[in-house]
């Protein structure tokens, strides 16, 4: 008979655990049921088992949970309980009985409540992938010298665990760094990315950088669209469906980035204008290739200007463009990074990253010292 390899769920640890409960909660009866345990310690005994009970599997399936579904579970779980309990012991406080009997009842419904709330939720959403990824990335633009740009990966290396070991860091310094920043960041994980690839494969092509060139520098991402590049490089859709196809032909992870500017938000006309871009270009991607993107939404009007987008209309325009993805991925847009950028520093990353679809944030000018790139990232944490 052919042996499965598939290693048994119930590991020895686990099941001595569970006979040893079992053995508890047997001991525990009996003793109730011939009378040497009193029945008030009986129902604290059991209940507390419940309780724990509830809480391990609330614990295993929040970071499942998005922070709306989370507040529902804490309205589900614990309003209801409070609710059952107060009234439902001030009920029983005139009869005769003594405060073990009058608080029994009460005190099993809201319990019960419990227990059923955490595993209804527990059941809804344990096979839920977990919460999107949350990135800050760092664009350097063109700002450091090679040794200097080694110098402060080496910062952010050494700084690193000042920010929630959750959130995935990410540095692009320009081209001519990336083989001293890889070395720099080798053996941590903080990951490396470049600001732009060719839209063509390799050849004659005097002055541009290959995807497969930044690739065998060890990036993993490349940032792509970036506003700055479509404004004084004219990078159009057409182009940039190209860079996005060579990004993913080289195994990288496009940092797409789209936004309105000044003129265009003024207008109205920034929903159309950031539907548009994503629109003649993320819609061209294969769903496998959509698993694999980040997205960056960047108001022209607020980058390398001091000028934020509020928390509130950073917010208001990634729920959208969420929306647009999911016209047209389903329910994998739920997955999609989108990271927020212009002028995100230390002071305002934790009010943004707060928002439900802010997952974290595409950084210029804050991003050229370890301790504001890093503090970044303690928004996270906020
Ligand atoms: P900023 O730049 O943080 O300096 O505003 C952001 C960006 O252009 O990526």
């Amino acid at each position: 008979m052919k042996r499965s390899n598939t290693p048994s769920k119930l590991s020895p640890q686990r099941g001595a655990r569970i006979a040893l409960l079992l053995s508890g909660c047997c001991a525990v009866c009996t003793l109730t049921v011939t009378g040497l345990l009193p029945r008030p310690l009986f129902d604290a005994l059991f209940l507390c088992g419940l309780l724990v009970l509830s809480a391990r599997r609330i614990r295993v399936v929040l970071p499942h949970m998005t922070p709306r579904q989370r507040e529902w579970l804490y309205v589900w779980v614990y309003v209801p309980l409070f609710c059952f309990f107060l009234p439902g012991s001030a009920l029983w406080r005139d009869t005769e009985a003594g405060l073990g009997e009058r608080i029994r009842t009460p005190a099993y419904v809201a319990v019960a409540f419990l227990f059923i709330a955490a595993h209804i939720f527990y059941f809804l959403y344990k096979n839920k992938p977990k919460m999107r990824k949350k990135i800050v990335a760092g664009n350097w633009k063109m700002n450091t010298l090679p040794a200097e740009g080694a110098e402060l990966a080496k910062g952010i290396v050494a700084q690193r665990a000042t920010a929630p070991a959750e959130v995935n860091f990410i540095v692009c310094p320009p081209f001519t760094h990336l083989s001293q920043v890889a070395e720099a960041l080798k053996g941590s994980n903080i990951a490396l990315g470049a600001q732009n690839c060719a839209a063509e494969e390799k050849g004659a092509y005097t002055g541009e950088v290959s995807a497969a060139m930044i690739a065998a520098l060890g990036c993993r991402y490349v940032i792509l669209g970036h506003s700055e590049r479509r404004q004084y490089y004219g990078e159009t859709s057409e182009t940039l469906n190209l860079k996005m196809a060579r990004a993913y032909a080289h195994g990288l992870t496009p940092v797409y980035c789209v936004g309105e500017n000044l003129e265009e938000r003024e207008a109205g006309k920034h929903f159309d204008v950031v539907k548009a871009q994503i629109e003649e270009v993320v819609c061209n991607l294969t769903p496998e290739q959509f698993a694999d993107l980040v997205i960056a939404y960047e108001p022209v009007w607020a980058i390398g200007t001091g000028k934020t987008a509020t928390a509130d209309q950073a917010q208001e325009i990634h729920a959208f463009i969420r929306k647009v993805l999911a016209d047209k991925f389903g329910a994998a847009a739920a997955e999609t990074p989108i990271l927020y950028g212009g002028s995100c520093k230390p002071s305002n990353a934790a009010e943004l990253f707060a928002k439900e679809d802010v997952d974290g944030g595409l950084i210029g000018g804050a991003a050229l010292k370890a301790e504001d790139f890093l503090g970044i990232g303690q928004g996270f944490a906020k």
